[in-house]
């Protein structure tokens, strides 16, 4: 509670990390708001209701708001000009990209912890239509081929910035080197952070889409980067369920609920049958970009049994590849990259550490299907990271390797850390 309330600020919203993240991050602010509902629902639909306020005129919602001219943050609102595209906000700068869409379960779950449950369902039939827009904008206009399946332009929009999966896609990229002073290797060791190089990637599909004015159709033809993400995918898939249950609960919106139901069927149906990797036993990412399978495991590749997606069987396969890879007695659950993969790195940012939302999601979705034994190894392992080391951003898997230096990684006091352990404390 600490965590959260001295990262709240004036501006009605909880940056992630000081220093580090000094604005509002769109999914951040989502598991901020699981948290702040056990003890300040105020606070927790305050929290969800600025973010939905720089909401676009087509229903997207950007990954970061600036609320202020901090220039403690490389790249800021002046290099992504937001303003480019004609429906951005006019009230909020922002970024020109999303992150993992889970506003709409967020919703269920603030409903889920509320005491007073008549005045948390009015607050969300104040706001649940801005979150249908928001999924009404990703069939419209991140589905080109009509499949069910969301693009992603941006590994930023991921979430999960420099992951291996991206790798060979920024082989392909023949991006121009750009002079810029990097802010987050000033609060952070660089070790624990993407690679310049990696950053001039990073810029240069922004450049492309400024230049196009944030044009969704004009991205699709033309992003060097064009992935369809398991993880955001899921978390769209597991949103859309919570809203079909959020309007069945309001009363009336039939036709909403049906166009939910249907959205709902075809992605089921999609990611089951495009983004499941038999031989691997695992969802991987795939790169519409280049037409091809980017099949790699990741924490990302466990995600759907968060939204039911897999059947009972194939949830099976998915922990049996997990404990394989991933479960061994010397490490904790769940590196975000497989550890018996050449590209994983157990301290650098999405290259291998473990992060407590993604592990917030597996334990969630392990007790969906009555795994019960990895789910509490999963919550035990999030419960001692956190005990031990405090509430960092990320943590080595790695249990003992007699580097008695480590610590938790990048930034201290990061706020999801903090929020999502109260709801592990409260759940059973
Ligand atoms: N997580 C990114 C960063 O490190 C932005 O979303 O800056």
């Amino acid at each position: 509670m600490e965590v959260l309330d001295n990262n709240f600020q004036e501006g009605g919203f909880t940056i992630p990390s000081e220093g580090l993240y000094p604005f509002q991050w769109k999914w951040d602010s989502g598991f901020i708001a699981i948290g702040l509902s056990y003890y300040n629902i105020e606070r927790a639909k305050l929290e969800i209701n600025t973010l939905l306020d720089a909401q676009w005129g087509n229903g997207f919602i950007p990954h970061i708001v600036f609320h202020n001219e901090n220039d403690s943050y490389f790249p800021g609102a002046d290099f992504h000009k937001s303003e480019l595209h004609p429906l951005a906000s006019k009230k909020y700068r922002s970024t020109g990209m999303t992150q993992p869409p889970v506003t709409g379960f967020i919703l269920l779950e603030m409903y889920r912890i509320a005491k007073d449950k008549t005045d948390m369902l009015n607050f969300i039939k104040a706001n649940i239509d801005k979150v249908y827009n928001n999924h009404d904008y990703f069939y419209t206009h991140r589905d080109p081929f009509n499949e069910g399946l969301m693009y992603i332009y941006h590994n930023w929009e991921s979430g999960t910035d420099n992951s291996p999966v991206w790798d060979d896609i920024w082989e392909t990229m023949d991006s121009p080197k750009y002079n810029f002073v990097r802010k987050d290797t000033t609060h952070v060791d660089a070790s624990q952070r993407p690679s310049n190089r990696e950053y001039d990637h990073y810029l240069y599909i922004v450049d492309i889409a400024k230049e196009h004015h944030y044009d969704d159709a004009k991205i699709a033809e033309l992003s060097p980067f064009l992935v369809q993400d398991p993880l955001f995918n899921a978390m769209l898939i597991k949103s859309n369920e919570a809203l079909i249950e959020l309007y069945g609960l309001i009363g009336g919106n039939e036709s909403k609920i049906s166009t939910l139901k249907s959205w709902q069927e075809k992605s089921c149906k999609a990611i089951n049958s495009k983004l499941f990797d038999q031989e691997l036993g695992a969802y991987v990412h795939f790169d519409l970009r280049n037409n091809k399978p980017i099949r790699h495991i990741t924490s990302s590749s466990f995600s759907p049994l968060f939204a039911n997606i897999p059947d009972q069987d194939r949830a099976g396969i998915l922990v049996k590849t997990m404990m394989d890879r991933f479960g061994g007695e010397d490490k904790y659950l769940c590196a975000s990259f497989d550890p018996t993969n050449e590209r994983f790195n157990p301290k650098k940012y999405w290259r291998g550490p473990v992060w407590i939302n993604m592990n917030w999601i597996l334990y969630r979705g392990l007790k969906n299907y009555g795994l019960k034994e990895v789910a509490e190894r999963i919550k035990k392992d999030t419960v001692d990271l956190i005990e031990r080391f405090g509430f960092y951003e990320y943590f080595d898997c790695r249990k003992d390797d007699g580097d008695l230096e480590r610590t938790g990684y990048g930034g201290n006091n990061f706020s999801w850390s903090a929020a999502l352990f109260i709801d592990l404390m409260n759940s059973d």
